[in-house]
Formats: C-alpha cells, structure tokens, sequence
C-alpha cells in the first residue's frame, strides 16, 4: 500500500506516521526529515538548503525528487515492506506530477491521500510547543507530551531542541505557502480518481490514528 500523508505543516503528520508504519509495514519517507538531516550532517546538500529550511520557503522540486527517487527505490528492494508512505511531499504541482511520471515508469501507484485537516489557530499553538529530538527525530509538545527530563529525549537520550522554521514568524510563512502552492495538489488527485479520505486532525493523537485506520480499512 503506498499513501501520501498530506495536511498544513503541524497537522501531526510526522506523529501519526511514526505510529502508521508499524501497523501497516510501510516505509515513512518525510521529504523534511531527510532534508533536515543532511543539514545536521554538513553535507553540501545540507549545506545549500539550511537557510531555505529556516526561512519556511520551499526547496527546488529537483533536490527533493532526487531524494524521493532514492526513498521509493530502496522500499521497492525491501521485501519485509508492504510500500512507502509520503510525508511532506508532494508540496508543489510540480513535485505531484512528476511522482506521477515516476509511477507510471514503475507500474506503482499512490493508493490513498490522506488529509489531516487541523485549523490555523490549532497549528501554530503545536507548532510553537513543538520540541524535537537531533537524534532520533522523536516529537515532543511542551503543552501535551512534553519530554521527562527537559531538554533531553525520553527514547534515546539526544538533545530535544526547537525546530529553527518553528519560530512564529517562520511559522505563519509556511502556513502562507502551504495555502498557495501545496493545497491545490489536492484538487490534482481528486480530478485523477485517487482515494482521498478527509480526517479531522483536531482530535486526539490516538482518535486521529484510529480514524485514519478506519478509514484505510
Ligand atoms: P516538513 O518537515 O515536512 O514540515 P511540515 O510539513 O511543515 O510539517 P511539520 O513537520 O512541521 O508538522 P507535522 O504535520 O509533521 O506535525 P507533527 O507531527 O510534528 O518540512 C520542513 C521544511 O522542509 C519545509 O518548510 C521546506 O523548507 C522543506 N521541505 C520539506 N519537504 C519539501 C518538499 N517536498 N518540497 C520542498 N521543500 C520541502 O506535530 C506538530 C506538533 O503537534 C508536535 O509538537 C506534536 O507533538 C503535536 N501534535 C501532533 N498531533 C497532535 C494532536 N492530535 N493533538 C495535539 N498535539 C498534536
């Protein structure tokens, strides 16, 4: 089963995929983490998106389809995988056509989009609470799930920081972008027939997970 995990930045979608790909064996391939590392890392890619990444703007469609290239292929060599799952992308019409095309070169397909609709007050509240772990990547909500010891990650130990886009300048920008290049994605998959299921992001973590169980069953 491939999905597309598709909502505005905070809608939870690294939450419920942290909990999705267990229970559905998928492979979690999120466009911001792999983006995120690279930077942590020093690589020359880290090294030319680091300031993109703080600024909420968006990274050229050609670095992340190369990144998304790489994600779907190594699934593919996976046998103990039963198909990926997108998070973050695709951001742009560019981005959601030519994942198209490389579908269409694999025989693949994208099974279901799912939309965690969250309102923009909701948003910035999480985001602005969000912590992260630098090791792991475990998130954590100063308001809801805050870490035992501060600063430090409940799982492994790393240090849990903010997020340098979680600034509320920085947040209210990406929430403009999201409205303006990515929304419309959706309206692509609705006119290709592709299952769109519509979960309200606003509850619970553990009713958000069941209603998109549900609605995957
Ligand atoms: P990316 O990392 O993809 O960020 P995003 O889409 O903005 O999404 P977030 O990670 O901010 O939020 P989320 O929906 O995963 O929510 P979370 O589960 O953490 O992208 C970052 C940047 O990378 C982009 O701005 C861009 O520059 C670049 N980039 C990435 N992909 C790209 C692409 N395809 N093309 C071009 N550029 C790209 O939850 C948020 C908070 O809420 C947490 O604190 C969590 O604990 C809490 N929470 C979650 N669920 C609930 C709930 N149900 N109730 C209460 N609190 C909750």
């Amino acid at each position: 089963m491939n999905l597309v995990l598709f909502g505005p930045p905070g809608s939870g979608k690294g939450t419920q995929a942290a909990r999705l790909k267990e229970r559905f064996a998928l492979e979690h391939v999120s466009t911001g983490d792999l983006l995120r590392a690279a930077v942590v890392e020093g690589t020359g890619l880290g090294r030319k998106v680091q300031d993109i990444l703080a600024s909420g703007e968006l990274v050229s469609d050609d670095v992340v389809l190369e990144l998304i290239r790489e994600a779907v292929a190594k699934t593919e060599a996976n046998p103990s995988l039963r198909g990926w799952m997108l998070d973050g992308f695709p951001r742009t019409m560019g981005q959601a056509q030519a994942l198209g095309g490389l579908l269409r070169e694999q025989g693949g397909r994208i099974d279901a989009v799912v939309v965690l609709e969250v309102d923009r007050k909701a948003v910035i509240e999480r985001l602005s609470a969000r912590r992260t772990c630098v090791e792991c990547r475990a998130v954590y909500n100063l308001t809801g799930n805050p870490p035992r010891q501060e600063g430090k990650c409940d799982r492994c130990g790393g240090n849990v920081i903010q997020r340098s886009d979680d600034e509320p300048a920085t947040i209210s920008n990406r929430l403009d972008v999201y409205e303006a290049q990515t929304r419309p994605i959706l309206e692509y998959y609705e006119s290709d027939r592709v299952p769109i299921h519509r979960v309200d992001g606003g509850r619970r973590v553990d009713e958000v997970t069941s209603a998109i169980e549900d609605a995957l069953r």
